[in-house]
C-alpha cells in the first residue's frame, strides 16, 4: 500500500516546480527570439526627440527597421512567431525616447502585423518578380543618390509609383507594411547605397522628422513665387509654341484646304442623306450634319452661346424632337484626324453614367465660309457648373448636403471613368467648370476624354500638360507623367473648393498666391482640419463627418502620386465609410525651396530629368533677376 503512495508523494513535491518550469520554457518556445536589429533605428534616433504624429513615427520607424532586415535577410517580414518578441524590442527602444508609451496598446497595432505584408510577399525575389527590370533599373538611377534635399527626394519617390503591387489600401493583410510601404522599404534596401538608416532616406523615404519643423514663412513665400513662375513659364510656353504651330499650319492648310473643300463638300450632300442615322446602334451616337447643327443653333447665334473654353464655344440647341442639348464647337480644326475623332467619340459615348453627361452625337464637316468643323453634341444640363454655384453670381450658398452629394456623385462618376469604362479614360481637365450640376444638384462630369481634340497645333504641346492651372498634379506639370491618379489630384482640389468655398489658386494680393491644397494642408498639419471648413455653410453636418471629408481632400491632393488614393476608395471612403489611410507627410517637390532647388541642379541627372530641372534653373535666374 504505502509502495504506491512513494511516487505520488514526489509528484505532489515537485509538481509546483514542474510546473514553474513549464511555463517558463513555453515562454521561451513560442516566442522566438527577434530577428529585426532596432538599433538601427536607435542610432538615428540618437539625442533627437521625435516630432509629428507619435504613432506615425513608430510606424515609419518600424518600416525603416524591416527596410534593414530585408537588405540583410532578402526578406520583407519576420516569422510569425517572432512577432511578439519584435514588439517588445520595440517597445523598449521606443521607451528610452518616450518613457511610459505602449505602442501597440496606443495605436492599435495588432501583434501579427508586424509578420504580414503587401498580398503576402515575403522575399524580394519575388516582390522583384512583379516587375520589369527596366522599372527596377529606373528606381535604382533615380533613388541612388543623397535624398537629404527636396528634389532628389522627389525624383526618387515619383518613380517609385510605377512599382508594383500598387494598391494603397488592402486591410485584409497586415497594414503595419502594406503595398505602399513595400516601395519605400525595398527602394532603403536595395536602390539606395546609403541604406536604410542614412538620414536622407530616413527623412525622404520613411518621412521619420527628428527635429522641430522651422518656422519657415520667408521660405514659403520664396516656394510659392517659384510655384506661380514655373506654372506661369509653363503656359506662356503653351501659348507660344501654340500660336506658332497653328500659324505655320493655317498656311499649309490654306492651300490644302481649297483643294479639299469641293470634295467634302461633295460628300456632304451624301451624308446629309443618312443624316439622324445611327451609326453604332449599341450606343446610339448619331451623326448629325452641319445643316442640322445651324439649325438647331440658330446658325450659331450668339444668344445661344452658353460657354467660351479653349477649345471653342458651347452652344445651347434645340434638336428637331425638341430636346435641348449642348454643342461644342471646336477651332481650329483640320480634316486630317477625322477618322480618329469618329473613333474617340464613340468610345466616349459609349460611357454611360448617371454622373457623367451623356454624348448624344457629332458632326463633322468642311464648309466653303467657315473651315472645318468638328461639333459635338450633349445632353443640356440646365443647372449651371460647380464654378458658378461656388464662385459666380449664382447667389445662396450651398448647403452641406448638397455639397456632400456633389463630392460623391463626382468621385463616382471619375471612379467610372476610371475603373468602370473600358478602355479606362483619363479626364485631365477636371475642375468646378467642368461638373454641371442638374435641378437636383445631381453632378455630372463634362469633357472627359476631350482633351486629345484640343485644336491642332495645341495638342502638340499639350500633351506635355492639359489641364488648368491649380488643378494640374506636380507629376504631370513637371514630368508630363499622366496617370488616374493626376485627376485624382484634380478631384481633391475640387473638393477643398468644395469644402472652403476659396478657388484652386488662392490670389491674396497681386504677388501673394497660395494652392489651396498647400493652405489646407498647412491647416491639417497644425491639427486645424476643420478651419478649411467655409464659414457658414447652412445644415452642417457632425464635425467628425466634415473633418473626414478636409482629409480626405488633403490626401487627394497630395503631391506624391502614389500616396494618393484610388477614385474607387474614394468613393469607399465617402460611401460606405472606409477609413481614411493615414495622410504621409509631403516632401513637396514642386515647392522646393530655391536653395534646394540649386544644389539639386549641379547634381547629376538622367537625361530624361534634365528639361525640367533645368526649366526650374531658369525660372531661377527669372526670379532673381525680377527680384
Ligand atoms: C516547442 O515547439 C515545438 C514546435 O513548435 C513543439 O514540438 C514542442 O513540443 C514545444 N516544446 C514545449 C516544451 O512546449
Ligand atoms: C495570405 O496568407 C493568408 C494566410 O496564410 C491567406 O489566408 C491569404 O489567402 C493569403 N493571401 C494572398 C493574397 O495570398
Ligand atoms: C489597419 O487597418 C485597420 C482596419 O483593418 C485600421 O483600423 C487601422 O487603422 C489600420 N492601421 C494602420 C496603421 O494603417
Ligand atoms: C488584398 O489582399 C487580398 C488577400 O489578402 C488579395 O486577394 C487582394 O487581391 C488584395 N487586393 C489588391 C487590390 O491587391
Ligand atoms: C549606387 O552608386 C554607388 C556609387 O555611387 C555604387 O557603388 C552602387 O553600386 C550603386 N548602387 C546600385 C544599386 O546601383
Amino acid at each position: 500500500m504505502s509502495q504506491p503512495n512513494t511516487p505520488l508523494l514526489f509528484l505532489l513535491f515537485i509538481s509546483p516546480f514542474l510546473l514553474l518550469f513549464h511555463t517558463s520554457f513555453s515562454q521561451q518556445n513560442d516566442t522566438v527570439s527577434c530577428p529585426l536589429d532596432f538599433e538601427v533605428l536607435r542610432r538615428l534616433t540618437q539625442g533627437l526627440s521625435p516630432s509629428g504624429d507619435q504613432c506615425q513615427f513608430i510606424l515609419q520607424g518600424l518600416r525603416l527597421v524591416q527596410s534593414d532586415y530585408l537588405k540583410r535577410t532578402n526578406s520583407f517580414l519576420p516569422r510569425v512567431d517572432s512577432a511578439e518578441s519584435c514588439w517588445q524590442a520595440y517597445q523598449t527602444l521606443y521607451n528610452q525616447l518616450v518613457p511610459s508609451f505602449d505602442i501597440r496598446k496606443n495605436c492599435g497595432f495588432q501583434t501579427d502585423w508586424i509578420a504580414k505584408g503587401c498580398n503576402n510577399i515575403t522575399s524580394r525575389v519575388e516582390y522583384e518578380s512583379n516587375n520589369s527590370a527596366e522599372t527596377l533599373a529606373a528606381v535604382t538611377t533615380a533613388c541612388n543618390q543623397s535624398l537629404l534635399n527636396s528634389s532628389p527626394c522627389a525624383t526618387c519617390t515619383t518613380s517609385l509609383s510605377s512599382l508594383q503591387p500598387s494598391d494603397s489600401i488592402n486591410a485584409t493583410v497586415g497594414n503595419v507594411s502594406d503595398c505602399t510601404a513595400y516601395r519605400s522599404i525595398y527602394a532603403a534596401a536595395f536602390a539606395n547605397s546609403f541604406g536604410p538608416d542614412d538620414k536622407g532616406n530616413a527623412e525622404c523615404l520613411f518621412s521619420l522628422n527628428f527635429t522641430p519643423v522651422k518656422s519657415s514663412s520667408n521660405k514659403g513665400k520664396k516656394a510659392v513665387i517659384v510655384v506661380i513662375v514655373v506654372l506661369g513659364f509653363l503656359v506662356l510656353l503653351l501659348c507660344g509654341s501654340g500660336f506658332w504651330l497653328i500659324r505655320r499650319n493655317k498656311l499649309k492648310n490654306k492651300i490644302r484646304q481649297r483643294e479639299i473643300t469641293r470634295r467634302w463638300s461633295d460628300l456632304n450632300m451624301n451624308v446629309s442623306n443618312l443624316a439622324l442615322e445611327s451609326i453604332n446602334s449599341s450606343t446610339t451616337l448619331i451623326r448629325f450634319t452641319f445643316d442640322d447643327i445651324k439649325e438647331a443653333t440658330k446658325n450659331f447665334s450668339r444668344l445661344n452661346i452658353i460657354g467660351r473654353g479653349g477649345y471653342g464655344n458651347v452652344y445651347k440647341g434645340v434638336l428637331p424632337d425638341g430636346s435641348e442639348v449642348a454643342l461644342k464647337r471646336f477651332k481650329n480644326c483640320s480634316a486630317a484626324g477625322d477618322a480618329s475623332f469618329a473613333h474617340e467619340v464613340e468610345v466616349i459615348a459609349s460611357v454611360r453614367h448617371v454622373n457623367l453627361v451623356a454624348l448624344r452625337g457629332y458632326c463633322t464637316a468642311t464648309t466653303n465660309f467657315e473651315g472645318h468643323q468638328r461639333i459635338i453634341v450633349c445632353d443640356l444640363v440646365k443647372n449651371g457648373s460647380l464654378h458658378d454655384h461656388l464662385f459666380g453670381s449664382l447667389g445662396t450658398k450651398l448647403s452641406w448636403p448638397v455639397r456632400q452629394k456633389i463630392a460623391l456623385g463626382t468621385a463616382r462618376g471619375l471612379a467610372y471613368l476610371h475603373h468602370g469604362a473600358q478602355p479606362s479614360i483619363i479626364h485631365r481637365d477636371i475642375k468646378g467648370s467642368n461638373i454641371l450640376l442638374d435641378e437636383d444638384f445631381e453632378p455630372k462630369v463634362a469633357d472627359f476624354g476631350l482633351a486629345k481634340f484640343a485644336p491642332e497645333g495645341v495638342t502638340h504641346v499639350s500633351t506635355r500638360v492639359a489641364g488648368t492651372m491649380g488643378y494640374v498634379a506636380p507629376e504631370y506639370a513637371l514630368y508630363g507623367q499622366l496617370t488616374e491618379r493626376s485627376d485624382v489630384y484634380s478631384f481633391g482640389v475640387v473638393l477643398l473648393e468644395l469644402l472652403s468655398g476659396k478657388k484652386a489658386l488662392i490670389v491674396k494680393n497681386d504677388e501673394q498666391h497660395t494652392l489651396v491644397a498647400d493652405w489646407a494642408w498647412g491647416l491639417v498639419r497644425s491639427g486645424r482640419a476643420l478651419e478649411v471648413i467655409e464659414e457658414g455653410i447652412p445644415e452642417l453636418g457632425s464635425l467628425e463627418v466634415v473633418e473626414k471629408y478636409v482629409l480626405l481632400a488633403v490626401l487627394c491632393s497630395h503631391p506624391q502620386l502614389y500616396a494618393r488614393p484610388t477614385m474607387d476608395q474614394v468613393v469607399k471612403i465617402l460611401d460606405m465609410g472606409l477609413a481614411i489611410p493615414t495622410i504621409p507627410e509631403r516632401p513637396i517637390p514642386l515647392t522646393a525651396g530655391i536653395d534646394d532647388i540649386e544644389k539639386s541642379v549641379s547634381s547629376n541627372w538622367g537625361s530624361g530629368r534634365v528639361s525640367s530641372y533645368s526649366r526650374l534653373q531658369t525660372l531661377k535666374v527669372v526670379t532673381e533677376q525680377s527680384s
